[in-house]
């Protein structure tokens, strides 16, 4: 397999052999059950599929809901089929986009000009590759305003973080291996998080300027641990390095005080072992975390003993990665601290919301085929915790989802007081760091690759399953193994998040819109606004030639119409807005997978000048609220 194929399909590998009963049996029971199933015998083998309508809005639907003057939510003109393909991008045309922070751009006006390849030296002062989970902090003229209570007048200026996932070595490189530590330096900076400041100038454009808080976080940037695993020995390495940087930052997420969470996934594929000292095999721990001795064909292990998990000196060093990372958007010099109460795995975001006499709760997904939906919950009330210096992401608990198949759930906790955790744990720093390891222990429902999470203004929290190719189990009702194209789960949570048990629900099973106008394969970002619509964003092969797409739903509905659909062979990923909701920002990542002879995007079509990775930024042209 190249680089290319392992790194885009790692997701699907499977590395959990826990034997916990599949997510498909369990919504297979649950549909049975609820009798929203048809085709009977003349579905024979395939199995049974749900109708449309009860795939995507279940009966409890109306439970959830507050009752409110429903006004019809999504009015503009959607992108036909036919319209979105090919090398360019293609917006309703109610909508118009503009590109900004293309990568390779400097992050500031006056930095190094983007030229290919980048040396390693300007590309740590430029936009990174890969761009995807983001978030807009709005900026008003008294400062920062404040997080998710920000004022709504605040549109125009703000300080956007965004991570950058991967690049592969022909994009980023132009060659297939490293041939340096410097090649290998271009490809690490290129990595990580970007921090700009970004500002809407008179004529509409949004544009970087000059700041005091722009600044890029990348795999060399000093980290710091907090929380239970840190200063635990499975984060030291002999030889004695600090903590550096950060890798594969997927998804993300703003937290109630205003800083940013960004979210380690694929970090495995980075570690190789040249097997210099010593023949290098996995422990059973390495393999839950899928690391092999060519990773993702990087080839970082090869010129950067860090990365050689072969080298006994950086014995650890793995164990560094696979966490949720907090930036300070409005401090350059603050170090992004690693907080190790919210797991180790392979992360895809981190979804904040105010719980139960203020307690934050974190949603997070493990995106892997057949892996677990996580919760965190801190101790307190955040704002007590933050008076008395601690940040409520350190104390707190850390649960795993199980869905029975009667429509309940439990949040199954991860810690020593589970009996069987601390039978196989010598400590919480332990478990913490095999998180994946407690919670096939603890009995968690193994799910179809659980990417992003959202929750609409009802408290309903909905997760994308993308899909579980790897699924082989046909199974009489459930007609989606293997589970080609993802669908979206939702559920509501006791004592408003904070809660032991909850209720499930799925919301839309995307093989049910194949063959219709609204088609699409493989959710992955979403993000629920406050009027109750849903945004979905979609990676993978869509049907009928489809680029990838950005399409909105009517939570209430049903209604869904597709707003934006990207370039050949890209993914759209990155989902924020402006408070004022005038102004979205979403991203294309791996446009053509590099190849100029597929896409030349955002430069005109010429077949030759490298695609780039970048920001688009969407207004509706009367100048309405987005997904109008
Ligand atoms: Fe980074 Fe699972 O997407
Ligand atoms: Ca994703
Ligand atoms: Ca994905
Ligand atoms: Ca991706």
């Amino acid at each position: 397999m190249n680089q290319n194929d392992d790194a885009l399909d790692n997701d699907n590998v499977i590395t959990n052999k826990s034997g916990n009963r599949p997510f498909a049996d369990v919504l297979q029971a649950h549909l049975t059950r609820r009798e929203v199933l048809i085709g009977g015998l003349a579905a024979g083998a395939a199995g049974f599929l749900p109708t449309a309508a009860s795939a995507r809005f279940g009966e409890d639907w109306q439970n959830y809901g507050s009752g409110r003057r429903h006004n019809r939510l999504i009015g503009f003109e959607p992108v036909p089929v036919a319209e979105g393909t090919g090398p360019e991008p293609a917006i309703s045309a109610d909508y118009q986009y503009d590109v900004l922070i293309p990568w390779g751009e400097p992050i500031e006006p006056d930095g190094p000009a983007f030229s290919w390849p980048p040396t390693a030296e300007d590309q740590a002062k430029q936009i990174g590759i890969g761009h995807d989970g983001m978030w807009f902090f709005p900026i008003d003229s008294k400062g920062p305003a404040s997080g998710l209570l920000r004022n709504l007048r605040e549109s125009t200026r703000g300080v956007l973080a965004i991570n950058h996932e991967f690049g592969i070595n022909t994009h980023v490189l132009g060659k297939d291996m490293p041939e340096s530590l410097e090649d290998v330096r271009v490809s690490q900076h290129a990595h990580g998080v970007s921090v700009v400041e970004i500002a809407r100038d008179k004529k509409g454009h949004w544009q970087t300027v000059k700041s005091d808080v722009a600044r890029r976080i990348h795999v060399n940037t000093p980290m710091a641990f907090s929380g239970p695993v840190a200063g635990h020995a499975l984060l030291q390495t002999p030889n004695g390095n600090i903590p550096l940087g950060t890798v594969n930052n997927c998804s993300s997420g703003p937290t109630p005080w205003n800083t940013y969470l960004t979210c380690e996934e694929n970090f495995n594929g980075y570690f190789g072992a040249t097997n210099q000292e010593s023949e290098w095999e996995p422990t059973e721990e390495q393999q839950r975390y899928g690391f092999s001795s060519n990773g993702f064909g990087y080839g970082w292990h090869l010129f950067d003993r860090r990365f050689d998990l072969s080298d006994k000196d950086y014995r650890n060093e793995e164990n560094r990665f696979g966490w949720v990372v907090e930036i300070d958007p409005f401090d350059a010099s603050q170090t992004p601290v690693k907080r190790t109460a919210l797991g180790r795995f392979k992360h895809e975001g981190a979804t904040s919301v105010i719980g139960k006499d203020g307690r934050t709760v974190v949603y997070m997904g493990d995106d892997q085929s057949f892996d677990y939906i996580y919760k965190f919950v801190s101790a307190d009330d955040w704002k007590r915790m933050r008076k008395q210096g601690k940040s409520p992401l350190d104390e707190g608990t850390l649960y795993v989802a199980k869905f029975n198949a009667d429509g309940t759930g439990e949040w199954l906790e991860l810690s020593m007081n589970n009996p069987v955790l601390a039978a196989n744990f010598n400590d919480i720093g332990e478990l913490l760091t095999y998180t994946r390891v407690a919670a096939d222990l603890a009995g968690a429902t193994p799910m179809d690759r659980p990417e992003w999470t959202t929750i609409d203004p009802n408290g309903m929290v909905y997760c994308t399953l993308t899909n579980n190719s790897a699924r082989t189990e046909p199974n009489a009702a459930n007609p989606l193994a293997p589970n080609r194209d993802g669908h979206i789960i939702r559920w509501m949570d006791s004592d408003k998040h904070t809660g032991l048990t909850f209720t499930w629900d799925i919301f839309l099973i995307a093989q049910t819109t194949h063959g219709t106008e609204d088609t699409f394969s493989d959710p992955d970002g979403i993000w629920a606004d406050p009027d109750g619509r849903l945004f979905i964003e979609t990676d993978g092969g869509q049907k009928d030639g489809l680029n990838n797409q950005l399409l909105v739903a009517d939570t209430k509905t049903g209604e869904l119409r597709r707003l934006f659909t990207g370039v050949t062979d890209d993914e759209i990923t990155g989902l924020t807005v402006t408070p004022d909701r005038r102004t979205l920002f979403v991203n294309t990542q791996h446009p053509g997978n590099g190849d100029p002879s597929v896409t030349n995007f955002p430069a005109p079509i010429d077949g030759v000048t490298v695609p780039r990775d970048c920001t688009f930024v969407i207004t509706r042209k009367n100048g309405g609220v987005v997904g109008s």
